[in-house]
């Protein structure tokens, strides 16, 4: 049978696509990836409106026992849900690579991700860099990617998106704040004054929902902004068009 790869989009359980939900009816089996991502609403409502029992697809059960998964799909048609877009961020190409080598079919219907619903706040995406992961800090775990990446994409006059870590067992999700705090820790380690406070930078939260909001200013004023039930992003600002200076005043 089929293995159903459908992205959700951002939001709620309206965004799903006229395709995804003719192929989400289509299923036996519903499983709902939803360690990489947060939709707004409670999964009951998805079930709800898609009329299914929904099973939540852990880490675990992915990248230890996706055979689980894959075993149904030989019988039946299994949907397996994504928060935003099946391939982007998280790509989940390991399960599609498991499921072609037993031969299964599999369908993809894509939806919004994060990686272009920040063209909301008017930069280019053409003109992006490398994307970075920002991981809640430990004492023996800090990482100072993000500061290289922010660095590097500088360089070339390009924006960087900093997407935040979850950590879904303990119900955290990294606020802007909590992202700003590390970076400037970073910074004050490296002193290569790639993110001071004077840096001025974009904080996005919910973007995609009706109380989406966006704020740019100097990390110094948004270190103390209030933005909100998660998820949040950050994105720092390469050179800027005069086009995209424009858009960045409607969020001052
Ligand atoms: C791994 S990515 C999401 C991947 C997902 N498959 C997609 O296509 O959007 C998760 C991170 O993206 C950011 N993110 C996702 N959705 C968001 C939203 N609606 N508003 C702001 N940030 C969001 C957050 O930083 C979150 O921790």
């Amino acid at each position: 049978m089929t293995l159903f790869m459908i992205g959700l989009g951002l939001n709620d359980e309206k965004d799903i696509s006229i395709k995804g939900l003719e192929a989400v009816k289509k299923c036996d089996y519903l499983f709902l990836e939803d360690y990489t991502s947060k939709l707004s609403v409670p999964v009951e409502k998805l079930e709800k409106f898609y009329g299914k029992k929904i099973f939540f697809a852990t880490r675990e059960l992915v990248e230890k026992r996706a055979e689980e998964i894959l075993h149904k799909a030989i019988e039946k048609n299994i949907g397996f849900l994504v928060i935003g877009d099946v391939f982007s961020a998280t790509t989940h190409v390991d399960l599609f690579l498991r499921a072609k080598a037993k031969n299964i079919e599999i369908k993809i219907i894509h939806n919004t991700s994060i990686m272009n619903a920040v063209g909301v706040v008017g930069l280019e995406l053409y003109k992006y860099g490398k994307t970075t992961s920002m991981p809640f800090f430990e004492p023996s775990f800090k990482p100072e990617t993000p500061y290289d990446m922010i660095n590097q994409n500088f360089k070339f006059g390009l924006h960087t998106l900093v997407l935040l870590d979850i950590k879904k067992d303990q119900n955290r999700y990294m606020s802007v704040n909590e992202a700003i705090a590390q970076l400037l820790e970073i910074e004050e380690k490296r002193k290569q004054k790639v993110f001071t406070k004077s840096l001025k930078v974009i904080g996005c939260a919910r973007l995609g929902s009706d109380n989406q909001l966006i704020k740019y200013g100097e990390v110094s004023e948004l270190m103390r902004y209030d933005f909100g039930e998660p998820l949040h992003c950050l994105i720092i600002p390469g050179k800027l068009h005069f086009m995209e200076e424009e858009m960045l005043k409607l969020w001052g």
